[in-house]
């Protein structure tokens, strides 16, 4: 059975995944954190938490509400800065037979180029993927997703500090998400990742004011799963790099639907927190699927909603 894919095609080295099954960013840590609970060398690659120029300590608590179907959080970036990731973490990930991609945030186009430049050539690392969609941060993140030259601004930037694949990762939060993958592919992504989590808030009746420390959140889990699977069906419609779906993944059936949409891989999030197998749960459940289904290559399936 074949289940490998080719993440950067136009990439001069490739980002070849053993199987579409990722985890995403923020919500697997480091990849050791769960590397005592199953063999996540198993997974077609881990993205790592969302990583900064400088350390940072994230938002004021409280900064997570569970909601019908999902989770909201405002965890804002916390993470230990790209100088102690690329000195304590990569070394680490040298041994590794699972790629790891580094998840990148900035305020500035020169912060994601100063990331990207930092994270080249640093062994243990085989991709980067650009956050341009956090909706829990003040300045940057999602502001350069909603906007199609900025979005192409910051791709254009990380391409050219790099020599690393790059995914882009888009955020929902936008009245027009195939223009931005459009001008983000035109600018030299190497693959577009989507969806990031959609703007929410849970408001505390007793206290007559928003939950949430910093007021909103990110809404994902199951809850955005129809919303992410129409957006991957349109992306990958409209542009020709491969798509990786996310959002409110949480079972096999789940990631088979985001494969036939058009994804040639997917990424776990919240369904870690509940199930921290899942992951691995999940490309059990697709290589069984692909075994009764007589499926030989994972290739057969990929878009096949579309023909
Ligand atoms: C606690 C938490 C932290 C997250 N941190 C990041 C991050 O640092 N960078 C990023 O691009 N996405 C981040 N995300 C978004 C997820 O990677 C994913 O895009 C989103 O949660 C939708 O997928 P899911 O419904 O499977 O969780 C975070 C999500 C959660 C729940």
């Amino acid at each position: 059975m074949e289940l490998s894919v080719q993440l950067a095609p136009k990439h001069k080295s490739g980002l070849l995944l053993a199987n579409p099954v990722m985890t995403a960013a923020g919500t697997f840590g480091y990849g050791t954190e769960y590397s005592h609970m199953f063999d996540i060398q198993r997974l077609g690659a881990i993205v790592c938490k969302g990583t900064t120029l400088e350390p940072k300590e994230g938002n004021p608590q409280p900064r997570l509400a569970e909601t019908a179907s999902g989770l909201l959080n405002s965890i804002g970036l916390q993470n230990i800065g790209v100088k102690a990731l690329i000195k304590e973490k990569a070394p680490l990930w040298t041994s590794w037979r699972v790629p790891v991609i580094v998840n990148i945030a900035g305020e500035t186009v020169d912060d994601y180029a100063q990331l990207a430049n930092e994270l080249d050539g640093v062994a243990g690392i085989s991709g980067i993927e650009v956050n341009i969609s956090c909706p829990n941060v003040k300045a940057g993140g999602a502001e350069f997703g909603t906007n199609p030259e900025s979005a192409a601004r910051v791709t254009t930037a990380v391409k050219s500090a790099t020599s690393l694949p790059i995914l882009v990762k888009l955020t929902p939060n936008t009245s027009d998400i195939v223009k931005i993958a459009t001008a983000v592919a035109e600018a030299g992504a190497d693959a577009i990742s989507l969806i990031n989590t959609l703007k929410g808030m849970v408001i505390d009746i007793n206290e007559r004011r928003p939950l949430l420390g910093s007021k909103t959140g990110g809404l994902s889990g199951p809850a955005i799963k129809p919303i992410a699977l129409a957006m991957v069906y349109e992306v990958a419609g409209a542009i020709e790099l491969p798509t990786i779906g996310c959002g409110g993944i949480t079972t096999a059936s789940d990631a088979i639907e985001f494969i036939m949409a058009g994804a040639s891989a997917i990424q776990v999030g919240t369904a870690s927190f509940t199930n921290p197998h899942a992951p691995l749960d999940i490309l059990e459940g697709i290589e069984r699927f692909m075994e009764k289904e007589g499926i030989k290559d994972i290739a057969e399936i990929i878009g096949v909603a579309r023909r």
